[in-house]
């Protein structure tokens, strides 16, 4: 396979980047004609920010998987698609070659069929980190069924939240899933999700783990029994539904600064063109190299850079069941060993965590097959920058940063691995095709170079967002309104002497914890669930392995004694309310928050009691009730 758009030096950048902005139609063009077309495109570009409305290859048709699975089976068929790492690394691992894989996805995308699923269905799974969620995730892409992928860690209640939203009929689940030394009941907690969805039809359960599960008659069937029944019928290929350019690809879920995850929607060519693209630019990958994304699929990066950009530019993709400190610190570098891994792409909270473990986990593993590491997920500090460069890179393996969001589908910001400079803390410079512009509170654009401001985006890109699912106002609304004319991120971006980007976090009130995206408005909900509560506020805090930490005030009925009980118990509605993911770190009780005399939280005070900054906390004159500060900086955790 080749990769005629690979840009392969510091000049090749510059000139593309002059192109893609004087001509971006053109330069997409030439970029989109490597792709496997069932019929080209009517028009390169339709767009308009302000509806918004956006098309990107209209009139094309094509199907994702013919580019992830067909187009390789001639050059590419014998080689590994997915090289597939157990979480017990006494288990055997699996390699699935091209050949295999186009062959188990037909195989489930006709027992989708079978099970009434069709084009623009939407269907939700909800697995662990097996190879069948590689293939169910494509075996939709087959037939043109919407996949929601959603993330293992997700409670009931959020599942349900989701199903709901997509209206999702069709579930595809496990029995459970290996992480570290725990087992997750992935079934039973899908069970318990349905119990507020009846309007789902079938339930298709994976054997993993072997936890006894309850299936109901009619509704619940096991995947093994499902392609033994389209085996049996003799079906082997399953033909690629033919998809327009704008068909939608997927919803994925993500925080906002509401109450409510959105469900982002990519549609096809697009997003297809665009994540080859920038896998192929930013790792330079070259063919054979193993490609080794430390994400879950049940995120935007594994979507991404697991599975549809690695497979469609026909590389080895290598999927890991497990956790990096298990069965000890050593995991990645041991995996990195056995597969002779090319490249790393981790986020740097997995970094900081191994960091503690000091160098004997490191030392005890050969990384001399890497040659590129990559960042994602949030800003990468100094300190792990360096200890990844030197001690996992051995100093020879450029590090790239890459800065993007479940918005933009895939890299926008980033240097590209080799061939710009890196810079530590910093994404660098845009991808062609990508113009970034910085602008203060009103709006207006901030010129220069020093200078910080608000992040936005001016023309688009092929992945960008196309509408959040069932609500197209709300994408206008968040993404498009804020600065009319431009794609907010809601990322704060400072711009150096030398127009490198580094992006400072999130200017809205979305915390970003181990990496993960979590709205302090969904983590005050469900805080405010357990019956005690009165009132609750939560803000981020700098925490040294996650990024931030979650800091919850919490207004508390007195009746209710123990306040550590208490805290467990609140920890507990978080947990059942969204999951694990989002309990907050630190909870404080106290009798009351500061707020304005029009009865809004005062955020930014209680953030800087939480970054324990007391000095910075500023003017607090126009409190309803001042004194509310000094009881809550006494009490301080
Ligand atoms: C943050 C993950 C600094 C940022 C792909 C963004 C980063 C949010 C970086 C999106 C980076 C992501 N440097 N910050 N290299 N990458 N972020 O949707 O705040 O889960 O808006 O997508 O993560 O998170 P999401």
């Amino acid at each position: 396979m080749s990769y005629p758009y690979q840009i392969k030096s510091a000049e090749e950048y510059q000139a593309a980047y002059h192109k893609s902005i004087t001509d971006p139609e053109g330069y997409w063009a030439a970029v989109a004609s490597s792709f496997l077309w069932r019929k080209r495109w009517d028009s390169v570009l339709e767009w308009n920010f302000n509806t918004p409305e956006i098309k990107w290859f209209n009139g094309a048709h094509l199907n994702i998987t013919e580019n992830c699975l067909d187009r390789h089976l001639g050059s590419l068929g014998n080689k590994p698609a997915i090289i597939w790492e157990p979480n017990d690394p006494e288990e055997h691992h699996r390699i699935i070659t091209y050949r295999d894989l186009h062959h188990k996805v037909g195989q489930f995308a006709n027992v989708l069929k079978n099970n009434g699923v069709s084009k623009g269905d939407r269907v939700c799974l909800y697995m662990g980190m097996v190879p069948e969620l590689a293939i169910a995730v494509l075996a939709c892409a087959r037939i043109g069924a919407i996949h929601s992928v959603i993330f293992g860690g997700f409670s009931a209640q959020s599942i349900a939240d989701r199903l709901q939203d997509a209206q999702a009929h069709t579930v595809i689940t496990c029995d459970g899933a290996y992480r570290g030394n725990k087992q997750i009941p992935l079934k039973s907690v899908i069970d318990d999700a349905l119990v507020q969805c009846p309007f789902v039809t079938k339930v298709i359960v994976l054997t993993r783990t072997h936890t006894p599960v309850s299936m109901i008659k009619g509704r619940d069937l096991w995947w093994e029994d499902e392609i033994r029944k389209v085996e049996t019928l003799g079906i082997h290929d399953c033909p690629a539904q033919v998809m327009e350019a704008e068909d939608p690809l997927f919803i994925l879920y993500t925080s906002g600064s509401t109450g409510k995850p959105k469900g982002v929607v990519h549609s096809c060519a697009g997003y297809m063109v665009y994540t080859t693209y920038s896998f192929v630019n930013v790792f330079q990958y070259q063919p054979g190299d193993i490609f080794f994304c430390t994400a879950d699929i049940g995120w935007i990066t594994g979507h991404s850079y697991i599975l549809y950009g690695p497979l469609s530019a026909g590389a080895t993709t290598l999927m890991f069941e497990g956790i990096p400190t298990w069965p000890d610190a050593g995991r990645f570098w041991q995996i990195i060993d056995k597969y002779k891994v090319n490249t790393l792409y981790t986020a740097p909270t997995a970094i900081r965590s191994l960091m503690s473990y000091g160098l004997g986990p490191v030392h005890a593993h050969n990384l001399s097959s890497l040659k590129v590491l990559g960042s994602v997920g949030e800003p990468i500090n100094e300190e792990a920058w360096q200890w990844l460069h030197q001690n996992i890179g051995k100093g020879n393996c450029p590090i790239v940063d890459t800065w993007w969001q479940t918005e933009t589908g895939g890299i926008l910001i980033s240097n590209m691995a080799g061939v710009t400079p890196s810079r530590p803390s910093y994404a660098t410079l845009p991808l062609p095709g990508v113009d970034p512009i910085l602008v203060d509170e009103n709006g207006q654009e901030i010129l220069g170079n020093d200078v910080s401001g608000n992040l936005c985006i001016r023309h688009p890109w092929p992945s960008i967002i196309r509408t959040t699912y069932g609500d197209h106002e709300r994408c206008r609304t968040n993404y498009f309104a804020t600065y009319p004319g431009l794609y907010f991120t809601g990322d704060g971006c400072y711009r150096d002497q030398n127009g490198n980007y580094r992006i400072t976090g999130r200017v809205d009130d979305v915390l970003n914890v181990s990496g993960h995206r979590i709205g302090t408005a969904e983590v005050e909900n469900a805080i405010n669930m357990h019956s005690g509560v009165i009132e609750s506020a939560v803000v981020g805090y700098p925490h040294d392995i996650k990024g931030q930490g979650i800091y919850a005030y919490v207004v508390y009925s007195s009746s209710h004694g123990d306040e550590n009980l208490s805290r467990q118990d609140i920890i507990q509605t978080v947990s059942r309310i969204i999951g694990a993911i989002a309990k907050p770190d630190k909870i404080q009780f106290v009798t009351g928050l500061p707020k304005t005399r029009s009865g809004k939280i005062m955020r930014r005070i209680l953030r800087k009691i939480a970054e324990n900054e007391p000095n910075s906390i500023g003017d607090t004159s126009t409190l309803l009730d001042p004194s509310v500060i000094d009881e809550i900086l006494k009490n301080r955790i």
